[in-house]
């Protein structure tokens, strides 16, 4: 236990002297997914497994408190969620749940973005009552520093994928977006956090993928509409090192839009593809971004 101690205070030291930022992602917590979807014909087994013979909310609080435990060992720069925090935003047990747990990574900071089951009570449509919900109980849904050289730009993905029903929430952080990226040089790392994908290439999606995922949902239930997509992308497109983070498809995904890359983080909760439900690792310098991902164990 001491040995690893003195490797982990080494790493740390290491990470220091080269000025590499560390910082941990979730996405997907979902508190209270595997009870709402006992009885869907699609899910029902792995949310079976996940649920039997306690409740399906165990799991999730299991997998967040490993990742919990992982994050006080590490002792990271951040902590960043990617959205879906909860399943519902009409079922208050989930969320007293998380919130409960997460304060145990104080004082290590977290930065949430809200996923589409965090501001709608239907998570395919977000509204103004969710948009409350989740800025009563989360803060601000975009916001943005600048930490060690590189940009961070947290989005709220439900504006673009909502953007005729949402106007004026949707024009609102659109204006925001741009004010930070125009005066920034050219040479900074971007960094940007969002929930849903912003773009797919189908051609990276592995066989089982493209099962669950469009089986029987069109691909723009995943990423952004199509007419916007091009308009978001042209305002990153002058960033020489660049990548967009975000959850969503509850499995791994690296894909990219005109070479700016998307990596998409699997579930810490109920993982729906291949891939277990895990986390992933960044670190950062002046000019790279390395990820790796970390699979909780069964
Ligand atoms: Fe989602």
């Amino acid at each position: 236990m001491k040995c690893f101690k003195n490797v982990s205070k080494m790493y740390k030291l290491r990470l220091i002297r080269k000025k590499i930022m560390k910082i941990l992602l979730i996405t997907d917590t979902q508190f209270g997914m595997c009870d709402d979807n006992l009885s869907s014909k699609k899910w029902s087994k792995i949310a079976k497994s996940w649920s039997l013979p306690s409740s399906g909310i165990e799991k999730e609080k299991q997998n967040l408190k490993y990742f919990i435990d992982y994050t006080n060992k590490e002792n990271p720069d951040l902590v960043i969620h990617c959205g879906d925090i909860v399943n519902r935003i009409n079922n208050n047990i989930p969320l007293n749940e998380y919130m409960n747990l997460i304060k145990s990574l104080n004082p290590i900071p977290i930065y949430h973005v809200p996923g589409n089951h965090d501001v709608g009570s239907d998570p395919n449509i977000a509204s103004y009552s969710g948009l409350d919900f989740y800025r009563s109980n989360f803060g601000k849904d975009y916001y943005s520093f600048k930490k060690e050289g590189s940009q961070f730009i947290f989005l709220n993905s439900s504006l673009f994928i909502n953007y005729r029903k949402l106007k004026s929430e949707f024009e609102a952080q659109n204006k925001f977006l741009k004010e930070i990226l125009i005066d920034l040089n050219r040479d900074t790392n971007i960094l940007i956090f969002l929930h849903h994908p912003p773009y797919i290439n189908e051609n990276d999606l592995s066989e089982s993928q493209s099962e669950y995922l469009l089986g029987d949902k069109p691909i723009d239930y995943w990423i952004f509409p199509e007419e916007i997509i091009k308009d978001f992308f042209n305002l990153v497109k002058p960033f020489k090192n660049s990548v967009i983070y975000s959850g969503h498809l509850h499995s791994n995904l690296i894909t990219s839009y005109k070479g700016i890359k998307i990596v998409v983080t699997s579930s810490l909760g109920l993982p729906l593809g291949e891939d277990n439900s895990g986390f992933r690792i960044l670190e950062i310098d002046k000019k790279n971004i390395k990820d790796n991902f970390v699979e909780v164990p069964d």
